[in-house]
């Protein structure tokens, strides 16, 4: 079986496939299926400056064409989480991008300085899709000047490469892309979920839209971005096989992420990692 391994900002990875953020819980968790050595890099769950609670139950639906995830960004807190699992992931020997958000931009610049210098970090992955609470609660990510302003802090509190993880659920994509690339980003992760509803009784529940349906509108954000910015472009939505990896990295993608397929089929990514080994090249 062939190499697969690829170089991003500047170190090694066994291999492009990661999970996306909040599909493998902390790290732990999926080790009773595999181990988590399977990654090029693992990706933590959103962590923010305080444990957040997150929303009550239910907060997962499968909707037959995808799922919607509710869960309101629960999490043990930064500190917290590099505490009790570095040496977890130095002890395995991967690499972790750090999923970061806050409800303001203070909070975004906390948690990079957080982070210090952490060994097992590998990048710092920026997710943009948090409301700002000093706003009203729009999304930070919507708009290209605070895509600016946040990437351009959490890049001066920090020295890891920083990621911005940017939302599909506006009219320019690639007007966000060029923002965080002024700023200083130095990759880019695409795209998140997109916002639906679930009528559940009698509650309105809003969530995050993923699935194989999402492949297409993904794929159309890494080619246009890869087009538009030259910095490293982390592929995400709907990939469910093989085939759907090579067809992000022929689109521009240096790597992948995968999510829901890891709730269809919790063995998907070493699957997709045997199977792209097995192949000469990923075209
Ligand atoms: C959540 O925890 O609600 C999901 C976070 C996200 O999709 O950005």
């Amino acid at each position: 079986m062939g190499s697969i391994a690829i170089e991003i900002f500047g170190k090694k990875l066994r291999n492009p496939v990661m999970n996306a953020s909040g599909t493998l819980g902390y790290g732990r968790e999926i080790e009773r299926l595999w181990s988590i050595k399977v990654l090029g890099a693992f990706v933590t769950k959103g962590l923010s400056i305080l444990p957040c609670q997150g929303n009550p139950q239910p907060r997962i639906f499968d909707l037959g064409c995808g799922m919607l995830n509710s869960i309101g960004l629960q999490n043990i807190g930064i500190k917290r989480y590099l505490e009790e699992y570095t040496e977890f992931f130095l002890e395995r020997k991967t690499p972790v991008v750090v999923n970061i958000f806050g409800f303001t931009e203070e909070e975004y610049i906390e948690c990079a300085l957080a982070i210090g210098d952490n060994p097992v970090v590998l990048a710092i992955e920026v997710n943009l899709s948090c409301p700002n609470v000093k706003t009203g609660g729009i999304l930070f990510g919507k708009k290209p000047e605070t895509v600016f302003r946040i990437i351009r802090g959490v890049k001066s509190a920090t020295n890891f490469p920083v990621i911005a993880k940017l939302s599909q659920e506006v009219t320019d994509i690639v007007e966000l892309a060029k923002a965080a690339f002024e700023a200083g980003a130095d990759g880019l992760t695409l795209i998140n979920t997109i916002p639906g509803v679930v009528l559940e009784e009698n509650r309105v529940i809003r969530g995050g839209l993923s699935g194989p349906f999402l492949k297409s509108i993904a794929l159309k954000a890494v080619y246009d971005c890869s087009k538009a910015v030259p910095i490293p472009i982390i592929g995400v939505g709907g990939i469910m096989n093989t085939e759907d990896v090579i067809s992000f990295l022929r689109a521009g993608a240096k790597a992948v992420q995968i999510g829901t397929a890891t709730f269809v089929y919790p063995n998907t990514i070493p699957k997709i990692v045997k199977e792209l080994k097995k192949r000469r090249s990923f075209d």
